[in-house]
């Protein structure tokens, strides 16, 4: 039988993340039929390249999900919630990588590698969320411990790449650092201090309990994505001068007792996951080692020795890869294959 093929468009084509989806989609070989791609109206008759071929950016309007069956969206929050239920109306299956529907109870929010599963509720509004970048790395290597002994408290510390807040912000810190080591004085649009040489302990909007969004974000998001609300999680993220590449050190409290050697040995064969654990050969994970790939990297696994039952660990994947791009890819693929 020939194989299924789907009319896929990507909304936010020219940005950081939308730009990774199409390359995303051509390097696993998405059984395409058609491709659409959709921006603002500033982009509108761009050309961009999918397999070999130049696709012309289109302003994305009410029409735009006609016939399409599957909308990969990254066009900020505004966007899809103004978007997502119009595509979702139109018959299209919307994978949305933004925050405006993740903590929606009828929205499913999927990490392929923890709760595939859940990808079923999509039916309901038509529209899958795709979770924060720091929060999909960090369940990916933490789900095989939960399953396995029970995780009752996380203590999460991020280190996140200028990327993850888009183009501009990639800019911003390529010209802040040219003029930082030109003499030059330097300008900042997209962060409220310097981000060259600074490491900005803000990241998305500061709450009135004095976290910021994105750091209630990973407690929320861990949550619902390992199904266990009795999970505790707290967060500080934190911006660095880094261009691709997401770290984070994890301290965990399990219910259940296992080694530092168990922890090492259970992610070994875990789905998504790749130990770089050799200290006497300086193998750890960096963000260099991160970026341009799909698995996240897990290292510095150690016993927690304040703790009776605590593990301490250091990780790093591509957030605009694992943490955006090819999440929203792999959600499409199953529903590629099992639902549509
Ligand atoms: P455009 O490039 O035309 O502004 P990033 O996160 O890297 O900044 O990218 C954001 C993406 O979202 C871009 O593709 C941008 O398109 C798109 N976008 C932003 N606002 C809108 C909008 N109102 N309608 C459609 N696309 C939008």
């Amino acid at each position: 039988m020939a194989e299924k093929k789907f009319n896929v468009a990507v909304a936010g084509a020219t940005g950081a993340v939308g730009n990774q989806m199409i390359a995303c989609l051509e390097e696993r070989n998405f059984p395409i039929k058609s491709l659409k791609l959709l921006a603002s109206s500033r982009s509108a008759g761009r050309q961009l390249r999918f397999k070999g071929d130049s696709i012309a950016v289109e302003e994305m309007t009410d029409n735009s999900f006609k016939g399409v069956d599957i909308a990969l969206f990254s066009a900020g929050g505004g966007t899809s919630l103004k978007f997502a239920p119009m595509a979702a109306k139109s018959g299209c299956v919307v994978v949305d990588n933004s925050s405006a529907w993740r903590m929606d109870p009828e929205v499913p929010l999927i990490v392929p590698e923890v709760n595939p599963h859940a990808i079923a509720q999509y039916k309901t509004k038509g529209i899958i969320a795709n979770p924060n970048c720091s929060t999909i790395q960090m369940v990916v290597a933490l789900n095989p411990i939960h399953k396995k002994c029970g995780i009752k408290r996380i203590v999460v510390s991020t280190y996140q790449a200028v990327s993850g807040t888009g183009k501009k912000a990639i800019d911003e810190l390529l010209n802040q650092t040219r003029a930082m080591m030109n003499f030059l004085s330097v300008e900042k649009n997209v962060y409220p201090h310097r981000i060259a040489f600074n490491c900005l302990p803000h990241i998305d909007v500061f709450l009135e309990n004095g976290y910021t969004k994105e750091e209630m974000k990973m407690v929320h998001e861990t949550r619902k994505i390992m199904e266990d609300n009795s999970i505790g999680v707290t967060a500080t993220t934190v911006r660095v001068p880094v261009f691709f590449g997401h770290s984070e050190s994890i301290n965990i409290e399990t219910r259940e007792y296992i080694s530092a050697a168990d922890v090492r040995k259970l992610l070994e064969t875990a789905p998504g996951v790749k130990v770089v654990d050799n200290v006497s050969e300086k193998a750890y994970p960096m963000p260099i080692d991160a970026a341009g790939q799909d698995l996240t990297l897990v290292g510095r696994i150690r016993q927690d020795e304040s703790v009776a039952n605590g593990i301490n660990m250091w990780i790093a994947a591509d957030n605009i890869r694992k943490g955006a791009a090819t999440n929203a890819v792999q959600i499409a693929e199953i529903l590629a294959q099992k639902y549509l």
